[in-house]
C-alpha cells in the first residue's frame, strides 16, 4: 500500500450554492458552515469531527480538487519522492495549505487533469458534528481506523493511463473491476479498508473528452436513514439517478440522485470492508445484485 491512506476531502465548484446549501444539509444530513475561499464564497460541509469534508466553491459546476490525506510529515515527503522519481510535476503550497486548514499540502495533476492535493494535519473543531438529519457518517472502521469520506468516480478518455499511476506512482490498489457490458471497464481502487475510495471508468461514448466527477459516495451507519433520505427526495421531487439496489463489488445498499450540480450522489450503507490479507481482485458482469435501475422519475 502506498502512502495515501483516505480521501480527506473534495472540492467542488457549484453553480448554486443555495440549493446545495438546502441539499447537503435536509437531504443529506451535513452541517453547513459559510466561509470565503480568497473571496470567492464558499460552503463547507461537515460530516464527521473534520471541520469539512466537502468545499463547495461558487463557479461552474465540476469536480475542482480531490484532497488525499497521508498520515503525517513522514509520508508527504515520500509522496514527494515518488512523484519526484515518477518525473510528475508538484508543489508545496503553504498559503493554500492555511486556506484548506492542513499542516502542509502538497498539489499536483493526475494524467487525466484532476487536481490533487496531498496534505495532513486537517482541522478539527472542539465542538462535536450534529447532524441536522439525525445521521451517522461512516468514516472510520469500528475500531477507529480511517476510511475518508466515501468515494469518488471519475470519468475520462484514458483510463488506464490514469489508473496506471493510481497504482504505480501512488501505491494505490485494484479492489474488483465490473464489466457491465463487453468493453466497458469499471475500475476500483482501494487506499484503506473501504472497499473503494476512488473508481475511475471510460467517458461515455460519444460524450465529450473532458474528465468528469460522475458521483461521489457518501456512507451512513444505518439503513433507516438511508429510507428516510429516500423518502424526502421522492417528496422534494429531487430526480433520483437510480433506484435502491445492492452493488455487487462493495455489497452497498444505496440509491442515486441528482445534486443541484447534476452529477450525481450516491447515499448508502453496509459497505464493505477490504482485508488486504485475504482479498482476490474478480471481475463482475453487473453493478447489482438488485435495484440500481436507472430512474424514470
Ligand atoms: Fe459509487
Amino acid at each position: 500500500m502506498g502512502n495515501v491512506h483516505a480521501l480527506g476531502y473534495l472540492g467542488l465548484g457549484v453553480r448554486d450554492l443555495g440549493a446545495w446549501e438546502h441539499y447537503a444539509t435536509d437531504i443529506l444530513g451535513m452541517q453547513a458552515e459559510h466561509t470565503d475561499s480568497d473571496g470567492t464564497p464558499t460552503l463547507l460541509l461537515r460530516m464527521d469531527e473534520r471541520r469539512y469534508r466537502l468545499a463547495l466553491t461558487a463557479g461552474e459546476d465540476e469536480l475542482t480538487y480531490v484532497g488525499w490525506e497521508v498520515a503525517g510529515p513522514d509520508e508527504l515527503d515520500a509522496v514527494v519522492r515518488t512523484l519526484d522519481a515518477a518525473g510528475v510535476a508538484h508543489k508545496e503550497d503553504a498559503a493554500l495549505a492555511e486556506l484548506r486548514g492542513v499542516r502542509r499540502l502538497v498539489s499536483c495533476t493526475d494524467p487525466a487533469g484532476v487536481t490533487l492535493e496531498f496534505h495532513y494535519g486537517a482541522t478539527a473543531p472542539k465542538l462535536p458534528f450534529v447532524s441536522p438529519t439525525g445521521a451517522t457518517f461512516v468514516t472510520t472502521t469500528p475500531d477507529g481506523r480511517d476510511l475518508g469520506l466515501g468515494h469518488v468516480v471519475v470519468t475520462c478518455a484514458d483510463p488506464d493511463t490514469a489508473i496506471a499511476f493510481y497504482r504505480d506512482v501512488l501505491g494505490f490498489k485494484i479492489s474488483d473491476y465490473i464489466v457491465p457490458i463487453p468493453g466497458l471497464v469499471l475500475t476500483f481502487l482501494h487506499v484503506n479498508p473501504r472497499h473503494h475510495s476512488l473508481a475511475v471508468a471510460p467517458n461515455r461514448p460519444g460524450a465529450d473528452t473532458k474528465t468528469e466527477i460522475n458521483h461521489f459516495m457518501i456512507e451512513v451507519a444505518d439503513v433507516d436513514t438511508v429510507g428516510r433520505a429516500l423518502d424526502k427526495v421522492h417528496a422534494q421531487k429531487i430526480q433520483k439517478l437510480a433506484t435502491l439496489g445492492r452493488h455487487t463489488n462493495d455489497k452497498m445498499l444505496s440509491f442515486y440522485m441528482h445534486s443541484p450540480s447534476g452529477f450525481g450522489v450516491e447515499y448508502g450503507t453496509q459497505g464493505l470492508l477490504i482485508d488486504d490479507d485475504n482479498w482476490s481482485v474478480v471481475t463482475y458482469d453487473a453493478a447489482a445484485y438488485w435495484g440500481h435501475e436507472f430512474d424514470q422519475d
